[in-house]
């Protein structure tokens, strides 16, 4: 769908997302053609322990909510961004989640759960997407890279418009650690890290993306890209690097663009 694009008679036009973080549930309606929400954002703490069976009782009771707000949503593709990459229907790792996660069947076991079709997709893939489609990344044709600072690190790769899925380069290896441990928006507040000190580690973690996969452009999103003229002009990689526009509506938009295009 291009951006502004007219619906085709009888085409969905809105759909609902839920971005699963670590910390954070979030849900929402969207207008999938104008790829902005199209109601309240609904947001909770992310259960503790966030077993798929708690976070899927949360999900239902935001869906519902975001039912109620929104008219029209009830029969609407259901997107659900998951931090783990998703192969078949499955949830496959578990770095900050519960690890009952590891090889769950998702798809099957969330829509028994809602009574609902669902569309289970990595949490930064669907950021990448929406950013792509409606954000920072509109009309960029090329390599580019979204990288998800929160409290890990989500990366998602295109090439000519189209993702790469599940690419889990939060988890390269950065200075004898997990590159989440140092460079994530969460490592700044845990080492208490002012802006210069933490943006010195983004910066060699990108510079080592870069090296690897030579992006023409990285876009960098997640809540802290609020805040990045803190940052980004401290940063020395060589590719050109943006902050995302649709923060952190970005994940709950590609959840449910994702959900309508696979519906
Ligand atoms: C997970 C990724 C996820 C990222 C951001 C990482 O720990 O392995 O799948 O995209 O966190 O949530």
């Amino acid at each position: 769908m291009a951006r502004g694009a007219a619906a085709r008679p009888g085409a969905v036009t809105v759909g609902v997302g839920v971005d699963m973080g670590a910390t954070w549930l979030r849900a929402a309606a969207v207008d999938l053609r104008a790829g902005r929400l199209r109601g309240p954002r609904l947001e909770i703490r992310t259960p503790s322990p966030s077993t798929p069976e708690t976070v899927t009782w949360e999900i239902g009771r935001l869906v519902a909510e975001v039912a109620a707000a929104t008219s029209s949503t009830l029969a609407a593709p259901l997107g659900i961004g998951v931090p783990t990459p998703v192969v078949g229907g499955r949830t496959m790792t578990a770095a900050n989640i519960d690890h009952a996660w590891i090889g769950y069947h998702a798809v099957e076991r969330i829509s028994a759960s809602l009574g609902r079709p669902v569309t289970v997709v990595n949490d930064a893939d669907a950021a990448g997407v929406a950013e792509m489609r409606f954000g920072a990344g509109a009309g960029h044709r090329g390599v580019a890279m979204i990288v998800t600072l929160g409290t890990g690190i989500g990366t998602a790769l295109f090439v000519e418009g189209r993702l790469v899925p599940n690419l889990e380069l939060g988890h390269l290896e950065l200075g004898g650690e997990d590159a989440e441990h140092r460079a994530a928006a969460s490592a700044k507040s845990r080492r208490q890290l002012g802006w210069t000190a933490w943006a010195a580690d983004l910066d060699a973690y990108l510079r080592h993306l870069d090296r690897l996969i030579w992006p023409d452009l990285f876009i960098l999103g997640g809540g802290i890209s609020r805040q990045a003229e803190k940052f980004i002009p401290l940063l020395t990689v060589r590719a050109p690097v943006v902050p995302a526009r649709l923060r952190n509506d970005a994940g709950i938009i590609g959840a449910a663009l994702v959900a309508a295009e696979r519906t």
